[in-house]
């Protein structure tokens, strides 16, 4: 990876120039100068995936400007080296290898000389063969009963894949009963247990590490629960299963390594749905479908490592996404889906981005100059509409969104789909066209009012528009267009962090908090005052103690 400051480009010079030219234009002025700006302006993939950027505070010029700084940055050799096995996370000295998991062209993918290939297609294999095992009813609990829940325990990347995709895909999932655990509140995990037999149950401990003190602790205490009925270790085998990387520490919980499920240090932890970590989502959806999963990032992995820039959709998106944020002076980025099944989207790639880009060092050790990655968040649409979208239309910030929706609903009842789309294109017209003044008046003449009694209100009722969004419109959720469409928002991020000029595969920013919680733990075992702390730390302590 080269070590390129952005902002010495030329490119990122000509773009400061032209945001002082262009960068008043509106969207509106944009749309009324150029009456071909949808197909000028959108990128289709596979005919499953419209991506329509056209509502953007961008013309041709912005965009030929950016390319030219993807370019200056080294894009396409930062790419090669991702895809090639290079070990681009450099402070972790690691290969970074989401895309051999579901290479499913099985060309070889070399790490350290050795083809990653034999290994991850191994590991499928036995999930497969697992999958199909429990699905079937063929895999026993320890009384004979056949499994009837799954239990993920686990956190972060961990979790919110596992759980995201499971979420968005229920459309295919058959009878098993999926859980998700992930915080270290004992509530999370009681509550879960409370719901399950353990007869009928098995509990996947998903942890990368196996470390992490969240899911250590949960699995823990699901052992013992489980312990407290079956009596014997020996029926653990039958009912913990392990996804991780750490073989040593699997055994040492006593989780039979026959039951693990391993990947690579080369898979970084909001990478690793498409690993062993997946085993959830197959489990959940069958292999096929989790194939089929693999299969639709596959393609768009395909896509974003072949097509030229200007037909790039991550790259297109990345690049808007760095306009909007270090020219535009946006601070946050809001993911919209119009799709209930999609939840836990935003959550996902709030993770997905803001761990990979929310860094300030750049590759050259010294701290950065220009805004890296955003604030990620967000909220299924129409729900949103009725909470925070009033910030969005006439708050103060500017808040770029990507609104994303299926064509095809899973469950076309009555007119609701029509409806849930109808809200879907009407808000980004609304946000991209707003109000005028004198619209505003006429609708008050319209309504038989007189402009002097009103005058009042009217500024109220004005929307300036000019607020950007992208428009994501899928034929239908599938397995295949999921995927696509996660690894779409995943190679993005990868653009960005390129460009700015960081490393986008370590995190060590979630290191010290981790470190002071287990110097503060030992401290509350009994109630004698602490005072090794800032005086707030040491009051909030010691209140605790006295409270609890
Ligand atoms: O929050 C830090 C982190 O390391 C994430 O990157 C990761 O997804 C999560 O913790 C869980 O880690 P593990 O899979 O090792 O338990």
């Amino acid at each position: 990876m080269q070590n390129i400051n952005p902002t010495t480009t030329s490119a990122w010079k000509a773009l400061e120039q032209h945001k002082a030219t262009f960068g008043q234009t509106t969207v509106q002025q944009l749309f009324a100068q150029e009456n071909d700006r949808f197909d000028a302006y959108s990128l289709t993939f596979n005919d499953e995936i419209l991506v329509d950027f056209s509502k953007n505070n961008i013309n041709q010029e912005t965009l030929s400007l950016l390319r030219r700084l993807a370019q200056e940055c080294a894009l396409s050799q930062a790419t090669e080296a991702m895809f090639n096995g290079e070990k681009i996370n450099r402070t972790e000295d690691r290969a970074v290898l989401h895309t051999a998991l579901r290479n499913r062209s099985n060309t070889p993918v070399l790490v350290d000389g050795k083809d990653v290939m034999p290994e991850v297609n191994a590991v499928l294999a036995k999930m497969k063969v697992f999958c199909d095992r429990v699905i079937s009813g063929e895999w026993k609990g320890y009384t004979g009963k056949a499994i009837t829940d799954v239990i993920n325990i686990g956190i972060g990347g961990s979790d919110l894949g596992p759980y995201m995709v499971t979420e968005a895909l229920r459309p295919y999932k058959n009878h098993l009963t999926m859980h998700f655990v992930s915080n270290v509140d004992g509530t999370h995990i009681a509550e879960t247990l409370k719901k399950v037999n353990p007869e009928t149950t098995l509990v996947l401990v998903a942890s990368k590490t196996f470390t992490t003190q969240e899911t250590m602790t949960n699995a823990l205490s699901a052992r013992e629960w489980f312990l407290a009925a079956a009596k014997d270790e020996a029926h653990i085998a039958k009912h913990f299963a392990a996804l991780s990387t750490n073989a040593k520490d699997v055994a040492k919980f006593g989780i039979d390594t026959e039951n693990m499920f391993e990947f690579w240090d080369w898979v970084g932890g909001r990478y690793s749905l498409w690993s062993a970590i997946g085993l959830s989502i197959a489990l959940s959806i069958g292999f096929e479908n989790f194939e089929a999963l693999l299969s639709g990032a596959h393609e768009m992995d395909k896509h974003f490592r072949n097509a030229p820039i200007e037909q790039n959709i991550p790259a297109t998106l990345a690049l808007i996404g760095l306009w909007n944020t270090n020219f535009l002076g946006a601070q946050t980025e809001a993911i919209l889906p119009y799709d209930q099944y999609l939840h836990r989207f935003a959550a996902y790639f709030q993770q997905g981005n803001m761990e990979s880009n929310g860094k300030y060092v750049g590759r050259d050790g010294k701290v950065v100059n220009y805004q890296t990655g955003p604030i990620i968040w967000g909220e299924p649409g129409t729900n949103g509409q009725h909470a925070f979208y009033q910030l969005i239309h006439q708050g103060k910030t500017l808040i770029p969104c990507d609104f994303i929706a299926p064509a095809q609903s899973h469950n076309p009842l009555s007119d609701h789909h029509s409806k849930l789309l109808s809200n879907f294109f009407a808000q980004t017209e609304a946000l991209a066209f707003g109000k005028t003044k004198e619209e505003v008046e006429a609708e008050f003449v319209k309504a038989g009012k007189s402009l002097d009694d009103v005058k009042d209100i009217v500024p109220f009722k004005v929307f300036t528009g000019n607020r950007p969004t992208n428009s994501i419109l899928l034929r239908k959720i599938t397995p295949f267009s999921l995927g696509a469409l996660i690894a779409m928002y995943e190679h993005k991020i990868f653009v960005q962090g390129v460009i700015f000029n960081i490393y986008s595969f370590d995190q060590w920013g979630v290191e010290l908090g981790k470190q002071l919680a287990n110097r503060i733990l030992p401290e509350l075992a009994d109630n004698e005052k602490v005072s090794a702390h800032d005086s707030s730390t040491n009051g909030l302590i010691n209140q605790f103690k006295a409270w609890r």
